[in-house]
C-alpha cells in the first residue's frame, strides 16, 4: 500500500513536470514568434516579402522548401555573415547576394527562424537561442 502510494506520488510530480516544461516552450515559442514577425518585418522582407515567396530570379523564397529544412542549422550563417553563391531551390538555380546583417544577436537570430521556419507553409518547431549560440559557432 505504501508503495503504491509513493509510485502515484512519484508519478504525479512526473507528470507535473512534464507539462510544465511543455508549457514552458510553448510560451517561449509564441515570444520567439511574436519578437521574430517584427524583426523579419524590419530586416527581411524588403527583399523576401510579406508572404514568402520571394521576387523572380532575384530573390529565393522562404515557402516551405527542401533547402530550408536541410540547411536548418546553416540558416543563422546565412543572416549574419551574407549568403553569396549558386543555390537550388524548388529547382530554379538562384545565384545573388545576400548581405549580411551583423547587428542581429543570436536572441534576435532564433526569434527570426523560429518566424521564418514556421510561416509560409514551414512547419519546423522551436529554435531556441541556445541552438543558435552553438549553430553560429560553427559557421563555416
Ligand atoms: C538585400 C536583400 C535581402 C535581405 C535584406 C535578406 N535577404 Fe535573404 N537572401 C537574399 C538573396 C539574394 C538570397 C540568395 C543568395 C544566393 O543566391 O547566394 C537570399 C537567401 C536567403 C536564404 C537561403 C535561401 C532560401 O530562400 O531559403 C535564407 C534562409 C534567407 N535569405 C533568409 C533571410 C532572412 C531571415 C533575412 C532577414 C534577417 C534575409 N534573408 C534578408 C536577399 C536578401
Amino acid at each position: 500500500m505504501r508503495r503504491l502510494v509513493l509510485y502515484s506520488l512519484v508519478s504525479f510530480v512526473l507528470v507535473c513536470v512534464i507539462t510544465s516544461c511543455k508549457n514552458e516552450q510553448e510560451l517561449a515559442f509564441g515570444r520567439y514568434f511574436a519578437n521574430g514577425k517584427v524583426l523579419y518585418e524590419n530586416h527581411c522582407q524588403n527583399c523576401h516579402s510579406k508572404e514568402g515567396q520571394g521576387l523572380g530570379l532575384l530573390i529565393p523564397p522562404l515557402t516551405d522548401t527542401v533547402f530550408l529544412k536541410a540547411n536548418k542549422k546553416e540558416l543563422g550563417c546565412f543572416i549574419r555573415f551574407g549568403l553569396k553563391k549558386e543555390i537550388k531551390i524548388n529547382n530554379t538555380v538562384y545565384n545573388e547576394n545576400m548581405p549580411a546583417d551583423d547587428h542581429l544577436s543570436d536572441m534576435d537570430i532564433a526569434q527570426i527562424l523560429v518566424y521564418v521556419t514556421n510561416s509560409f507553409g514551414n512547419n519546423q518547431g522551436y529554435y531556441s537561442v541556445l541552438e543558435a549560440n552553438t549553430d553560429l559557432k560553427n559557421c563555416k
